[in-house]
């Protein structure tokens, strides 16, 4: 069976969070943001490597501590100024083994549960990612606050990740932005301007994504009701014997 290796971005500012530290470095019922996603994705039979993708200040400290970790899946890596650069860094690391690589915001403390039907998915037809139907009207709006235009939200899909490729789609998609110079929010964009299918899998709510302070207080509460998650998380900063701060 195809094996996957997951790249788990958090090399950003979290600007628009603000704050002295990173939003993906915060603790969240205890453990760091970026380490709900991670011991999710540890947790799956299907992964074989796990790049977690930090601001060059990090990589030392996370090295040590995932250095003495046992067989460890995890690699740590310095990201780059864009999204899509910290996303070439991981997948650089990731052995040529790993056939479909996801990648995953660490931004995310709760991504579905479902990961092995992406994956089914990404197999059957090629790249997948996780969406959600937007609920809410869509309206397009001009500079001078006036309503341009309704969209027809029967279509329209909010994007969440994990995204999951071919490896060899995703590294054509990222090289193709890099030669013509283009910046994407998510790799299904990049993977799309080449010319490669991709299809959604439908997520959930509880995937959000941390972007501002109010969405802070939601983790919280969501952190708090994900009983076996926060069990996830201890167990496994016990079998691995590190300490998060
Ligand atoms: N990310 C990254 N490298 C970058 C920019 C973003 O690894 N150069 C990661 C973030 O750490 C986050 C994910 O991509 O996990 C989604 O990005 P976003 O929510 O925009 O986070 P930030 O870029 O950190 O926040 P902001 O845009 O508010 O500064
Ligand atoms: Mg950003």
């Amino acid at each position: 069976m195809a094996e996957v290796g997951v790249i788990i971005v958090a090399a950003g500012k979290g600007e628009r969070m603000r704050g002295e530290v990173p939003k993906q470095f915060r603790p969240l019922a205890g453990y760091p943001v970026f380490f709900w996603s991670l011991a999710f994705f540890a947790s799956q039979p299907i992964v074989r490597e796990i790049a977690l993708v930090v601001p060059a200040f990090k990589v030392d400290e996370l090295r040590q501590t995932f250095a003495a970790v046992e067989q460890p899946k995890v690699r740590v890596v310095a990201g780059g100024a864009r999204r899509q650069d910290s996303v070439s860094a991981g997948l650089a690391s990731l052995s040529t083994k790993c056939e479909y690589v996801a990648v995953h915001d660490a931004a995310r403390p709760f991504p579905p549960q479902h990961f092995e039907k992406l994956f089914a998915l990404a197999c059957e037809r090629g790249g997948a990612i996780f969406a959600f139907p937007v609920v809410e009207t869509v309206k397009r709006v001009g500079p001078d606050s006036q309503i341009r235009e309704t969209l027809d939200r029967s279509e329209l899909w909010a994007a969440q990740t994990p995204q999951l490729f071919r490896r060899d789609e995703l590294d054509a998609a990222l090289d193709d932005c890099e030669r013509n110079n283009v910046e994407v929010t998510d790799d299904a964009s990049a993977v799309a301007l080449i010319g490669c299918p991709v299809h959604v899998v439908e997520g959930d709510r509880w995937n959000i994504k941390l972007t501002t302070s109010e969405d802070w207080q939601v983790a919280e509460c969501l952190a708090m009701q994900r009983r076996e998650r926060l069990q996830l998380l201890q167990d496994l900063a016990k079998r691995w014997a590190i300490s998060l701060g």
